[in-house]
């Protein structure tokens, strides 16, 4: 049989709100996610040996069974039933590891949806998001991509209801030699912050509201100016991350930008400018001191749309 392609997009945080501890050890969160034209490719051929493998052209990826690909492969095979199901599957890798830009979930998500469709295992998108969720807590969005808001752990998707993805450019930088853990910068966001944590449902639900009907969704309808962006786990990455500070200087000096802030749990940082051509031109603004600062930098759209059959 063909290959299939796969296209997995990056997702940049526009809003990251840390609300509280779950029963459950996770964060109760409310964020706002935004799919970028930055996306991995996955190229898949299904195969009857039972052997789901993985190769990649990044050589620094671990390809076992460590990889949320091949996790989500075991997975919609096991829920399937039918172990003789394989898939040789290679990763083409643009977006930055490690990066807060969710690359790895991106990545399971579009395994599951592309192998869903391989092996003809027929499931819902609802199983899907519920076998997505199961995977990781940004899983979910990955595969609905564009604008949305994102309870929970995260995995409870509200479209932001916008006509189109927000014409905004994006500048996004990251130093290769940064990394950030999510579960150590979540961890230092309970020690720095648990004493300021809602507790209550119902104050969950006020911010969540806070959120629906606040300034970034209507900054980003064009209605308003685009606020300040929150990231909550920012505040606790920035103090202990060198290249984060210097990184968040350099966006700061660039013309034009609207917002500068830290995806995820970084290390990424991005600036968001009014049209792509303003964020191409601050590109060139910063290049030499981003260059000298190590950092590697791309220009990016937002987009409407998730993982993407091609
Ligand atoms: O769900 P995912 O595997 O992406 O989460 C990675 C880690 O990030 C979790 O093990 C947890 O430490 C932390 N996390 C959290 N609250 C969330 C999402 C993630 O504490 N809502």
């Amino acid at each position: 049989m063909a290959e299939l392609l796969v296209s997995a997009p990056a997702k940049i945080n526009l809003h990251l709100e840390v609300l509280g501890l779950r029963p459950d050890g996770f964060h109760e969160l409310a964020m706002v996610m935004q799919t970028l034209d930055l996306a991995d490719q996955l190229s898949i051929r299904p195969t009857a040996d039972g052997a789901i493998s993985l190769t990649c052209d990044r050589q620094d990826l671990p390809t076992d069974g460590s990889n949320l690909v091949v996790k989500a492969g075991e997975l919609l095979r096991a829920r399937v039933g039918l172990p003789e199901l394989g898939a040789a599957i290679h990763l083409h890798k643009r977006i930055p590891i490690g990066a807060g830009l969710a690359g790895g979930s991106s990545n399971g998500a579009a395994a599951l949806v592309g192998l869903n469709h391989l092996w003809g295992c027929g499931f819902s998108s609802a199983q899907l998001h519920a076998m997505a969720a199961e995977l990781g807590s940004d899983m979910p969005f990955c595969i609905a991509g564009g604008t949305q808001l994102c309870f929970g752990r995260g995995e409870q998707l509200e479209p932001a209801g916008l006509e189109a993805a927000p014409a905004l450019g994006v500048l996004l930088i990251k130093h290769p030699q940064a990394s950030v853990s999510t579960p150590w910068a979540y961890g230092r966001c309970r020690e720095l912050r648990s004493d300021f944590y809602l507790e209550a449902e119902v104050e969950f639900e006020q911010r969540r509201e806070a959120l629906r009907t606040g300034a970034l969704l209507a900054g980003l309808r064009g209605e308003a100016a685009l606020p300040p962006i929150r990231n909550d786990l920012q505040a606790v990455v920035e103090p202990e991350v060198a290249s984060v500070r210097e990184g968040l200087a350099l966006l700061r000096q660039a013309t034009g930008a609207l917002a500068v802030a830290m995806s995820g749990s970084g290390p990424s940082l991005f600036a968001l400018f009014p049209n792509a051509e303003a964020a191409a031109a601050a590109h060139t603004q910063l290049a030499v001191d981003l260059a000298a600062a190590g950092f590697e930098a791309w220009c990016c759209r937002c987009t409407g749309c998730g993982v993407t059959l091609g």
